[in-house]
């Protein structure tokens, strides 16, 4: 989000927003300036783990799915996925006073323009602003019907799976979670997790080990947990919507598997895939093993090294490698490999 954007928007029009009641604000993120409204009627709806807390930390009221109906205005800062932010502007729609002003800020590069067109098409403008590679617009909501078709709709990517969209590959499974899949081998055994979960179709094939005796999935995404939630139904596994870099199971871990995020905003970031090797490090027991997978131009091999003594890279192919480490430093250099926490930058969304 833009603070010129919205904050000029409020200056210059400042009857836009009630002089009372909550005003609901989607996809914030750890960092957004919301200086423009009155904290104390905020209401941030973030489902990303590292946003969220630090959203919490700023003070704000923060849930990871939309709560209350009636407010008084509602803010979408719209995502990249253009399902995602369609279903975001349908909730905003839905969950104001009749009436109330929803505004949408976005950048151009995530569909702004495209977005005020779609809107357009179904409601009268008000209050549009262009600066800085991107827009703020709004228009009266509260009329949940009009934008009805535009609510979420569960994806299929594989028979058996449901995805929303917005989470990580909603709409197939990834080629190097399947790379990594066929790697692992049939007598896997022990305790085990999946950091970076998603909706679950790497830790199902997990549990198909039956050597296997339990398996925490970590996600920081709460839409993709509750996917992998109703995915995967095995009583051995246990879920949990946490950074996967702070992540503390309760035991020792004879097996972590992960296929790593590795983007910051549009940019490739192998920080945070060396986050996720140093957790791995912590989590496991001496004689534990990661599995993980990662794209071929992905330098994690300093980072595997300095977490672990013995790294065997496996068969991969041309766009994925394949990694087994083993026998997990204790002290020192593992903690060398540790990068702290990843606080809103952590996305996934290729
Ligand atoms: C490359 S995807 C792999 C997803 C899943 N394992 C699969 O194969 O489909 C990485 C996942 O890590 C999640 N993620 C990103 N940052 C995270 C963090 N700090 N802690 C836990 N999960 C995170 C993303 O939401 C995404 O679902």
């Amino acid at each position: 989000m833009n603070h010129a954007r919205l904050t000029t928007l409020l200056e210059d029009g400042p009857d836009l927003l009630p002089a009372s009641g909550t005003v609901l604000v989607l996809g914030p993120r750890a960092d957004s300036d919301l200086s423009a409204l009155p904290a104390g009627r905020v209401r941030a709806v973030q489902g990303f783990r590292p946003d969220h807390d630090a959203l919490a930390a700023r003070g704000f009221a923060v849930t990871p799915a939309p709560e209350g109906r009636g407010h008084a205005a509602a803010l979408v800062i719209l995502p990249r996925s253009r399902a995602e932010g369609r279903a975001m502007v349908a909730e905003a729609a839905a969950r104001v006073a009749p009436g109330a002003p929803v505004w949408i800020d976005g950048q151009k590069t995530d569909g702004i323009d495209t977005m005020l067109r779609d809107v357009r098409a179904r409601a009268e403008l008000s209050g549009a602003l262009a600066r800085a590679h991107g827009r703020i617009f709004g228009f009266a909501g509260g009329d949940a019907a009009r934008f009805a078709d535009w609510q979420a709709q569960p994806l299929t990517p594989v028979a058996g799976f449901r995805t929303m969209p917005g989470v990580f590959s909603a709409e197939a499974v990834d080629r190097g979670s399947q790379l990594l899949a066929a790697a692992l081998p049939s007598d896997l055994r022990g305790r085990a997790a999946d950091l970076g979960a998603g909706w679950g179709w790497l830790a199902a094939e997990v549990l198909a080990r039956p050597g296997v005796t339990s398996l925490d999935l970590v996600e920081a995404d709460h839409a993709a947990l509750a996917c992998a939630r109703a995915n995967v139904t095995d009583p051995r596994a246990a879920f949990h919507w946490a950074d996967a870099t702070g992540f503390r199971p309760g035991h020792d871990l004879d097996v972590v598997v992960m296929n790593p995020p590795f983007h910051q905003g549009r940019a490739a970031d192998p920080s945070l895939g060396a986050a996720f090797i140093g957790a791995a490090a912590r989590m496991l027991a001496p004689q534990g093993v990661l599995w993980m997978v990662a794209n071929r131009h992905l330098p994690y091999e300093p980072a595997l090294a300095a977490a672990f003594r013995e790294v065997v890279e496996l068969p991969g192919n041309g766009a994925f490698k394949l990694f087994r480490a083993s026998h997990p430093r204790r002290g020192a250099a593992a903690a060398a490999s540790a990068v702290p926490p990843q606080r809103g930058v952590a996305r996934c969304r290729r």
